[in-house]
């Protein structure tokens, strides 16, 4: 059940209980390096917030889909599914080329969980990145290309192979993303005093599956009277990325169909320094996943430099949706406090202290 609440994330689910299990899904490559540091940040917050968690280990991930020939285990699903409030997921790798039975097991996940929203916080601590960023990316998250509704054919005409994928759209989906983008950019409003939405899209080439999400987000925007003293704007994406990048401030809460979603939230990184410090949340109706927004990151893996603040910020993320909002305060703080004094930090934001201290520092500070 989703209400809004005081924390700075607004939309959240809200339980009484404070006891939540918790699954941990590690995936590949990073992933297993920086989950082990967000179970140990809900370990040390835990007991200072008189909330016990219960932690389930769970498969998922290309090494899983080599061991047992299933990349998203049934098992895990169902452990999610039905023993389980919360869950970190790490990363997953994903082959660039077709591999007979694999598909992504996190599209699956956000799939079969109906987890429509995966919130992007990009903000600025002073020293990181070179201006102030402080959005919101709110990502519709199951649906748009990432049906994976494609197919392969022979051109009659050029003898050629011809590839198509399909983007969909829905009313339904829409509408719910519009919702909760628009529910956090009324919580930024009361704490700021002021608060924008901006729809990105690209109606102007794809005038009916953009032009419906525009439609949507713009109607659930107008129906509602409590949402009339947040700006509303609408950005064409490749605009959006121009001005994202030159203008980071004039932006506040973006919400944008899935593929738009994450390539914004990537670039976005960017502006503050690493993908390293980039968390989100998936959000469903019965469970909510933080999840850092970097991919496994093959290339320095094994090395212990994977910056593991992403993954401690979507911890944070994940009690802010739990309805535990002061832990979650609590984690940012410390977190803002370790990128601020800049002495211990991992190479990807200059540094060079391994991931492990960096934890440390930070877990110290709790
Ligand atoms: P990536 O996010 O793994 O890496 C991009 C760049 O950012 C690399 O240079 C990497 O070293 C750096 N980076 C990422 N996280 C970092 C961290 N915590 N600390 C320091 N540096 C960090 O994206 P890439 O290389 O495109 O994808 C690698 C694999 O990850 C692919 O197989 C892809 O399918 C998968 N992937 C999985 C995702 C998921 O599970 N949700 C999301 C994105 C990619
Ligand atoms: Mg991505």
């Amino acid at each position: 059940m989703l209400r809004v609440g005081r924390g700075q994330l607004s939309t959240r689910t809200y339980v009484t209980s404070k006891s939540f299990t918790i699954g941990l899904i590690p995936g590949d490559g990073i992933g297993k390096e920086v989950i082990p540091v967000g179970r140990k940040v809900l370990e040390k917050i835990g007991p200072k917030y008189g909330v016990d968690f219960k932690y389930i280990d769970l498969q998922a991930g290309w090494q899983t889909f080599l061991d047992t020939g299933k990349a998203l285990p049934d098992d895990t699903v169902e452990q999610l599914r039905n023993n389980c409030q919360g869950a970190l997921f790490g990363a997953v790798q994903s082959p660039t080329t077709k591999v007979q039975g694999y598909s992504s097991p996190i599209v699956a996940l956000r799939k079969a969980l109906g987890l429509y929203a995966n919130i992007r916080p990009v903000k600025s601590v002073d020293g990181t990145g070179d201006r102030p960023v402080d959005l919101v990316i709110a990502r519709e998250n199951t649906e748009d290309l990432y049906i994976k509704s494609e197919r392969t054919y022979i051109d009659k005409e050029t003898g050629g192979r011809v590839a198509e994928a399909i983007k969909r759209i829905s009313e339904h989906a829409t509408r719910n993303i519009a919702n909760i983008a628009l529910e956090i950019a009324l919580q930024r409003l009361k704490e700021k005093g002021h608060a924008t939405l901006t729809v990105t899209h690209k109606s102007n080439v794809l005038s009916q599956s953009d032009g419906l999400f525009r439609e949507i987000c713009k109607s659930v925007y107008q129906s509602n009277k409590k949402f009339a003293n947040v700006q509303y704007n609408e950005q064409i994406v490749d605009s959006m990325v121009y001005r994202l990048f030159k203008e980071p401030q004039c932006f506040d809460v973006i919400v944008a169909p899935n593929l738009y979603g994450d390539i914004l939230s990537d670039g976005a990184a960017a502006l503050v320094g690493s993908l390293g410090v980039v968390p989100s949340v998936n959000v469903g109706p019965n469970i909510v996943i933080g999840e850092p927004c970097h991919g496994s990151a093959p290339d320095i893996v094994g090395q212990g430099i994977a910056n593991p603040i992403a993954t401690i910020r979507s911890a944070a993320l994940l009690l802010e949706f739990l309805g535990l909002p002061e832990a979650a305060r609590h984690i940012e703080k410390v977190v803002d406090e370790n990128i601020r004094e800049n002495k211990i930090k991992t190479p990807d934001l200059g540094g060079n202290s391994t991931g492990e201290q960096v934890a440390n520092d930070i877990l110290s500070r709790i």
